[in-house]
């Protein structure tokens, strides 16, 4: 039915590139292409059908526009990192192709993200008659479709959300991270941000400690952190008067953490060592293992989910929307962690959406902007089923005093 171009061979691709092959009736030909093509061959020979692979250097929209051109995909599936999503963007408005993504556009010398620079290509994508899709990862992306999805169903207006994301598996390493580990660490280090009656409010990074008992996992220590679907919940969601996000991390991974940062292992700027101009932080993703290479040891589940409170007829209503993934059964089925296949698998489904014209639209759209009706119908059977949870008055919400 279509041709897919998927960006990046990492522990995402990886998954994308797997889910994509299992579904020959929506997805016709598979291009995969990402800056080494070794890494488009070993995700190859995993696949149980062909594929073809390509190399390029997303972060160049002239190289990507040649790409697109050779391969003549119809949708783009955007998981290399978040710094080439504007060349990719670039090159599909140039060629007259759709895209997704899972993570949004930060500048490599600033770790500061936000969409407004994506949400500027709306108009160009418009003229063009072509869809972007933001975001369509497992948080943001399914997270975002679970607001949508209650807003839709469970509520009049929604008030307070806090996204919920654990991680309560074990992959064996002293310190590794879960996905890119630039993109990580530069993720987990920001200042705390939250919203709360109209305005942002900055905390300390992972200064704000609280203990959430997550469903099939139980009690752990989750953090507040700024997140980017906050930006795109606040201006889409109206009548919100409180969002945050919440993640779990080890102790052991925030005693490495600060180490690295104390000796300024995951610092961003340029230094010189030995007469070469460096960046620490990626160097020190160089000696990290890749997030693809963690799957085989990983043992345990995520949790990820969304509380969210609100009016339904006059009345208070809460309920909690979440999916639980578990490491090995991830890598039975595509030799990937649940952080891996929790990011690879919305993706999937998105881009199936698109091709069939059930989203569609021109211009750039968070995944809230969607109807959530189709996704959430079908990505159960993708291999993310979700439960929902209605909280009475007086049950317990999973807050731990
Ligand atoms: N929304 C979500 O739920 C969610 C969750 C997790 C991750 N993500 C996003 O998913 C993306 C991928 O994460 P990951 O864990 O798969 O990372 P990863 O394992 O590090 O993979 C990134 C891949 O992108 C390739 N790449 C980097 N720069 C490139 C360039 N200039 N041109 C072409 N390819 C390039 C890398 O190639 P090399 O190996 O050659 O460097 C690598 O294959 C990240 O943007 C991350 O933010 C989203």
């Amino acid at each position: 039915m279509g041709r897919v171009l998927i960006v990046g061979a990492g522990g995402v691709g990886g998954v994308v590139a797997q889910k994509c092959a299992q579904f020959p009736e929506v997805f016709s030909e598979i291009v995969l292409a990402s800056r080494t093509l070794d890494k488009c061959e070993r995700i190859r020979r995993q696949l149980s059908r062909p594929i073809q692979i390509d190399q390029v250097d997303a972060g160049s929209s002239r190289e990507m526009t040649a790409l697109i051109r050779k391969h003549a995909p119809d949708v783009v599936i955007q998981v290399a990192l978040p710094y080439q999503n504007l060349a990719i963007m670039d090159a599909c408005v140039e060629t007259g192709v759709s895209y997704l993504d899972t993570a949004c556009y930060e500048p490599p010398d600033q770790a500061r993200y936000s969409h407004t620079w994506q949400w500027k290509y709306d108009e160009p994508f418009r003229k063009q008659g072509l869809m972007a899709v933001l975001g369509c990862g497992f948080d943001p992306g399914v997270t975002n479709l679970y607001i949508a999805h209650a807003l839709k169903n469970h509520f009049d207006e929604i008030h307070s959300v806090d996204i919920l994301d654990c991680n309560a598996g074990q992959h064996g390493f002293a310190f590794a991270t879960n996905f890119n580990p630039e993109i990580n660490i530069r993720e987990v280090t920001a200042v705390g941000r939250y919203y709360e009656n109209g305005q942002w409010v900055e905390t300390a990074p992972l200064s704000v400690r609280q203990t959430y008992d997550f469903p099939e996992v139980g009690p752990r220590d989750v953090y507040l952190m700024y997140h980017e679907e906050l930006e795109s919940l606040v201006k889409h969601i109206h009548g919100l008067k409180r969002i945050r996000f919440w993640m779990t991390f080890s102790q052991e991974y925030l005693t490495h953490l600060r180490v690295l940062q104390n000796v300024g292992m995951t610092r961003i700027d340029k230094v010189l060592h030995q007469g070469v101009e460096i960046v620490p932080l990626q160097f020190l993703k160089t000696l990290l293992p890749e997030p693809s290479a963690l799957g085989e040891t990983y043992s345990g589940k995520t949790c990820i989910g969304c509380l969210i409170e609100g009016v339904k007829d006059g009345r208070i209503r809460k309920v909690l929307i979440y999916n639980v993934c578990d490491h090995a059964a991830s890598y039975r089925e595509v030799k990937a962690t649940a952080v891996s296949y929790t990011a690879g698998v919305p993706p999937v489904l998105g881009a199936e959406l698109m091709l069939r014209g059930i989203w569609s639209g021109a211009g750039v759209f968070n995944v809230e902007q969607l109807d959530p009706a189709p996704f959430m119908e079908r990505v159960g059977r993708y291999g993310l089923p979700w439960k929902e949870r209605f909280l009475d008055d007086d049950a317990p919400t999973g807050w731990k005093a």
